[in-house]
């Protein structure tokens, strides 16, 4: 009775997960089921975490199956920017493969992807950087640098999930985006003529309908080049407003 009524429960909460036992195959597609799930750089409890998933975040299979610390760990592929990370098989759910990045509903455009390809080895040059953290200290997929990462892979930018002041409910909405090819663009263009700091992208808690959710919205960095980067923005059909420590710019997609 107790069993029956503590996974009726669990159904009733939605956190229903565990593959653990079941067969899967490298490249499957599973999701997180959870909030604040930790995706660890190698099968252990007391390994380092290298990003925090939530439900929603759906990932390959990369190979990787080891019992450990009482869990069955799994690797996936890609979980933050290039690193493939383990969580625990009672935390995952099995799902169709158009929910992993790289099915067909899940790809975005050959142009973002060469964009942000661009962009990241700008980045890796010391030409642009782009933003590994945010500045609530929240640890996630979403920093700027994961997002173009992730376009440049072929895969969609992950959005946060979690509240702040400016979105108490429901907070930033969790899962993936496209980015918009004029955002890339102008992130390209402005990088080519000199050094930007690229702060967010589709990651971090904004208002709740930021156009930084839809994948069209950056902040960045004012620097020097204040003026340039809104007049730019504008010139590309885009809205920039001063927000004082940064310039937001976002476009209608
Ligand atoms: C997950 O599934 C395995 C295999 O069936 C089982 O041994 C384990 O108790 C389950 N864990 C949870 C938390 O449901």
């Amino acid at each position: 009775m107790e069993t029956a009524l503590c996974i009726f429960m669990l159904f009733l909460a939605g956190v229903s997960a565990n593959i653990t036992g079941q067969h899967v195959t490298t490249g499957e597609c599973v999701c997180v089921a959870g909030t604040n799930v930790n995706a660890r750089t190698s099968a252990s409890l007391s390994a380092s975490v290298g990003a925090v998933l939530n439900t929603g975040d759906c990932f390959k299979i990369h190979g990787g199956i080891l019992t450990h610390d009482g869990y069955t760990w799994y690797q996936l592929s890609h979980v933050s920017g290039t690193q493939n990370l383990w969580v625990a098989g009672t935390l995952l759910n099995k799902a169709a493969a158009s929910s992993c990045s790289g099915g067909s509903s899940g790809s975005c455009t050959a142009t973002a992807k060469s964009l942000a390809c661009q962009l990241l080895q700008m980045h890796n040059s010391g030409k642009v950087h782009l933003w590994d953290r945010h500045p609530s200290g929240v640890h996630d997929n979403a920093y700027a640098l994961n997002n173009i990462r992730d376009t440049c892979n072929g895969h969609q930018a992950s959005r946060s999930h979690y509240t702040c002041s400016e979105c108490r409910s429901p907070g930033a909405p969790g899962g993936h985006v496209c980015l918009s090819e004029t955002l890339l663009r102008y992130l390209v263009d402005l990088g080519t003529h000199g050094y930007i700091h690229i702060n967010e992208i589709a990651g971090a808690c904004h208002s709740c309908h930021s156009y930084h959710y839809r994948g069209t919205a950056v902040d960045i960095d004012p620097g020097s080049r204040k003026h340039e980067l809104i007049s730019k923005c504008s010139s590309m059909g885009g809205w920039p407003n001063d927000e004082i420590n940064h310039i937001h710019c976002q476009f209608n997609h």
